[in-house]
């Protein structure tokens, strides 16, 4: 099988799990790792399956990505499986949701036959950390404990899971 990943990052998480899938991926087939600003629509069409990575921007996928996302023709050969990372704690289902709802709607309108979302936590850009605790009003020993956790990922266990992820959709096609 040919499969391509292709993702937009801007402080390096997202590129982590990319490498990662990319990787577990060439174990057992063609597989090429691109920049989403390299490839465009005819890019997908010569492969046999896309991951496409985002980190989160505003609740939803980032610019680029939805650009190249949007300029897909309906009802292509491929199929299409999505990642994102997050400064959102795991457990904040909110951006989650929001992100898993915008590939699979982006799907579902082309017609493009979708294999699931992968999705883990990313070390934040301190200054967009700065700018969510002062959103939030969140209080200094709240923030330092979040911000604890969440310069440790994306984490070994992250890329791990991603792999496993990445071999399941790959499971999954014939
Ligand atoms: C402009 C901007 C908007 C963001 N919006 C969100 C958001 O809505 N929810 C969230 O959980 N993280 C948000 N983040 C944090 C990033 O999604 C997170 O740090 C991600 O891991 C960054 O990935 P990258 O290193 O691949 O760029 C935002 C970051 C930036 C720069």
């Amino acid at each position: 099988m040919k499969v391509l990943v292709t993702y937009f990052t801007m402080t390096g998480n997202t590129e982590k799990i990319a490498k990662a899938i990319h990787d577990e991926v060439s174990k057992e087939h063609e597989a090429d790792l691109k920049k989403i600003d390299e490839v465009g629509a005819d890019t997908f069409k010569e492969y046999d399956l896309v991951f496409v990575g985002t980190p989160a921007h505003a609740g939803d996928l980032a610019g680029p990505v939805k650009e190249v996302m949007n300029s897909l023709p309906k009802s292509p050969k491929y199929k299409l499986a999505g990642f994102y990372t997050h400064m959102a704690p795991i457990w904040d289902k909110e951006v989650q949701d929001a992100l898993r709802g915008a590939f699979e709607k982006i799907a579902k309108e082309k017609s493009i036959d979708y294999r699931g979302t992968y999705n883990c936590m990313g070390n934040p850009d301190p200054n967009v950390a700065k700018m969510v605790k002062e959103a939030r009003k969140m209080p200094d020993d709240e923030f330092n404990e979040y911000l604890e956790e969440a310069i440790k990922h994306p984490s070994l266990e992250d890329e791990q899971k991603a792999r496993e992820f990445a071999k399941e959709v790959l499971s999954k096609i014939k």
